[in-house]
């Protein structure tokens, strides 16, 4: 560590401190690397605080590094230095780390006495060239650079061990508490307070939390003295004086506190570093929540000793206090930030940034030739009519944030995926999911309290009497049982949805989705069942210059319970989903909802929201689709987001509507509500909050919205651009007349997206429709990503 130029043991820090440093001149340097090591060189001194080092220029061109320790080292932690150096050479001969010299009949270690009689050890290490990183401009791509070094050489450092690594050492983050007898130096009193708090903190707060992280032995000092650049980026690591076993994420905490202070925009740097660490060494949830609390631990402790230092060695003022301005200023705006910011702001780094060593993994097999034999085995074994998205299906091995990781280690920018809503492999969910499942699953009819608390979140998200829960497993076995007590309730058996509605695949509900129920193959639609068109305004029957066009759409509903009734039924209930998405995406427009749930009403019937794909704050401006339109349902569904991915749905009603069934029978589901079910759930509700991802919907959403209505005065192809928050169609015409679907072409499009990178889905009754659903993690760099992408799909196709 820079501030007072070297490290030891607290034990030792002030034997070795205070002991002087060894004093040869530089002719009797030249002779002990001459004698010892056989090295012909001249030598010049290098700054050293406490123990002597030389730069050797030898005659043969070669570059060394003598040095001479100060007498009162510990001789255990220079053997576990050296040792650590070789260990690492061997496992990463790539990198950048000084090389051992040992003498000709091969010792690591010559011992010397110095003119006061004193015994040092003298070891010779190579000369690593390069920049100095406190020298050079530090950039966001050299900021991750570091990163990425940090954590390679972590990862060589994995394997080693040594009886020594257990040390006390000043620089110990996990030690740090024990500096607070030295806070009494630190004059200015604001910041003693301060100083004073990190501490307390990491006593109490931070220490049992790091017990629980897994543990190495860690470099401890990737600084800006110690890491050297060239111009391709960082290029080695120096000063193997910190070695300690700690958990492995105070490794990072130290260029972290270090790098963020010389940019101006420190929390950037913190992230570029991370992702930079995490590309190498993916980084535990609870590591990247602690890492604000270590980077502030980093900058009390320089305080601390600096004010210390600076008591006993007046005249060396300039030096010692150097850094201590900066570190007093990022503690100030840590605290005022405070951790969630940082945290949140490294999670999503960490979430686009892709880790070497599954690609790594996964470039080692042949990914196509596996693609080939999967896709034949997935013919065999699940039937060879079973859909796969685009012409060159997509094998995956991994999932992560907004990213999907195919076998080829390539990352394809996922944004069609609506059900890893808060993220693939959000790792809040999938920690809560483990703990859980490692805990207790069991079913409704024991006593649990994560049930009850999960259906007080969800139904405090619901307007009226909307009260009750129903926990199912999925989003068709949710409307299967919406369409239960629907029947149950109203004494009606009819059923009224979209022509081209979608939602589900149970027998009762496929009735309800002519979107797959085979209308094009023959099949007439069941006779209890009767459709309204869609109320677009861009293709429909009515169009929105029409200022009635809504009213227009509603009155549909009179001419479907009149269709009903002349069949012999009464609907029973209307299903909409609140996005069309099967219709081709779109918000049904102002006052057509009030309206159409009028007349349903008033003919005996329940109004169904299908929130399966709206839900969970989606649409960005409501947390459900329902809520856009000021009316309040009398039954919810809820499905896909709900778990981020885990089989897992509900049904919310009122309680007159549950009792009406349950006079006709029982409800139970097996799985559905389970606690691990409802610990992701949670899970899934946190996150949501924590990380706005409702308000992110509406604001990325907009943004991307307005990107690809630029694009369409390049691409006439685009015809309409539509949708809701993170929830976008993008209607393909051969003719903005016409409205000519370009089917073909749309899925041209799509094909060609996800070659170039970016995966889109298509839908609508004449499929011309992208549909642009991401994880709501998606950000604005991923919005720009994705319209480059489409613009060149456009221009090529
Ligand atoms: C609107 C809507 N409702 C219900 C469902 C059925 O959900 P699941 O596939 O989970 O059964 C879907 C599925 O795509 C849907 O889009």
């Amino acid at each position: 560590m820079s501030t007072t130029g070297d490290s030891q043991s607290e034990a030792t820090v002030d034997t070795v401190l205070e002991c002087p440093a060894p004093r040869f001149s530089g002719q009797e340097a030249e002779a002990i690397a001459q004698q010892a090591f056989a090295i012909h060189a001249s030598a010049a001194p290098l700054a050293s605080e406490r123990d002597q080092n030389f730069r050797l220029r030898a005659n043969d061109g070669s570059d060394w590094v003598l040095k001479i320790a100060n007498p009162a080292e510990n001789p255990a932690l220079l053997d576990m230095q050296t040792r650590a150096l070789l260990h690492i050479a061997q496992v990463d001969p790539e990198l950048g780390i000084p090389r051992v010299k040992a003498t000709p009949d091969g010792a690591l270690f010559h011992e010397i006495e110095g003119p006061d009689q004193r015994l040092c050890i003298v070891r010779v290490l190579s000369f690593l060239p390069g920049q100095l990183l406190k020298d050079a401009a530090l950039h966001p791509a050299l900021a991750r650079d570091v990163g990425t070094m940090t954590a390679r050489l972590a990862r060589a450092l994995s394997g080693f061990f040594h009886p020594a690594a257990r040390h006390e050492l000043l620089w110990d983050l996990t030690q740090a508490a024990g500096l607070r007898k030295r806070t009494q130096h630190i004059q200015d009193s604001e910041c003693r307070h301060m100083v004073e708090q990190v501490l307390n903190h990491l006593d109490a707060q931070v220490l049992p939390r790091l017990k629980r992280l897994r543990a190495q032995v860690i470099h401890n000092d990737v600084s800006c003295m110690n890491t050297l650049v060239d111009d391709q980026g960082v290029s080695g690591v120096i000063d193997f004086g910190d070695l300690i076993h700690a958990p492995l994420v105070c490794d990072l905490a130290v260029p972290i506190s270090e790098l963020m202070g010389e940019h101006p925009d420190p929390i950037a740097i913190a992230t570029e570093i991370t992702a930079g660490y995490h590309a190498v060494t993916p980084l535990e949830d609870e590591e990247l929540r602690l890492i604000s609390d270590l980077v502030a631990t980093r900058c009390a402790m320089a305080i601390a000793v600096a004010n210390w230092r600076v008591c006993d060695h007046p005249e060396n003022s300039a030096y010692i206090m150097g850094g201590v301005e900066e570190n007093q200023t990022l503690l100030a705006q840590m605290q005022e930030w405070g951790g969630k910011r940082m945290y949140t702001a490294l999670r999503r780094a960490c979430a686009s940034s892709i880790s070497m060593a599954v690609t790594d993994f996964a470039r080692g097999t042949s990914a196509e030739a596996n693609l080939q034999s999967l896709l034949e085995r997935r013919r065999q074994r699940l039937g060879p009519e079973l859909e796969l998205f685009y012409d060159k299906p997509v094998h995956v091995v991994r999932g992560e944030g907004v990213w999907l990781i195919d076998a080829a280690g390539r990352s394809l920018l996922d944004a069609y995926n609506n059900v890893p809503s808060v993220g693939h492999c959000h790792p809040r969910v999938v920690q809560a999911l483990a703990r859980q499942a490692a805990t207790l699953n069991t079913n409704t009819r024991y006593v649990y309290e994560s049930v009850i608390e999960y259906a007080d979140r969800l139904t405090a998200t619901m307007p009226g009497d909307l009260s009750i829960c129903m926990f199912v497993c999925s989003g068709s076995e949710a409307n299967d049982l919406a369409w239960r007590l629907a029947k149950a309730h109203t004494g009606n058996a009819g059923g009224i949805v979209m022509e081209d509605a979608y939602h589900g695949t149970t027998d009762a509900v496929y009735d309800l989705s002519p979107a797959e129920y085979g209308i094009e193959r023959g099949r007439e639609l069941a006779k209890h069942i009767a459709t309204v068109p869609a109320p677009d305004g861009y293709r429909g029957i009515f169009r929105e210059d029409h200022a009635d066009h809504a009213d227009q759409y509603a009155r549909c509903l009179d001419e479907a319970i009149a269709s009903l009734d002349s069949r012999g039924f009464a609907p029973a209930a209307f299903y909409l989903d609140l996005i069309l998405a099967s219709n081709g995406v779109m918000v049904p427009p102002p006052g057509y909802l009030a309206t159409a749930f009028d007349k349903v009403r008033a003919a005996g019937g329940l109004c169904v929201a299908d929130e399966v794909q709206s839900g969970f704050g989606r649409t960005g401006d409501h947390f459900w689709g329902f809520q856009a339109h000021d009316v309040v349902p009398d039954i919810v569904t809820l499905g896909k987001p709900i778990g981020n991915g885990l089989s897992m749905a509900a049904v919310i009603t009122t309680p007159a509507i549950v009792a009406s069934l349950m006079k006709e029978c029982d409800f139970f589901s097996t799985t559905g509500g389970n606690p691990v079910a409802c610990a992701v759930g949670l899970a899934v509700l946190d996150v949501l909050e924590e990380e706005k991802l409702q308000a992110r919907a509406a604001r990325v959403g907009h943004q991307l919205r307005s990107q690809i209505e630029t694009l369409a005065q390049r691409h006439s192809l685009i015809g309409d651009v539509r949708g809701a928050g993170l929830f976008i169609g993008v209607e393909l015409v051969r003719d903005r007349s016409t409205l000519e679907p370009a089917t073909q072409e749309t899925a041209a499009v799509a094909n060609r997206m996800r070659e170039l990178g970016v995966l889109v889905g298509i839908d609508g009754p004449h499929s011309n429709v992208l549909k642009i659903r991401p994880p709501l993690v998606f950000d604005e760099n991923h919005a720009l990503q994705l319209t480059d992408v489409l613009d060149q799909a456009l221009r090529e196709i």
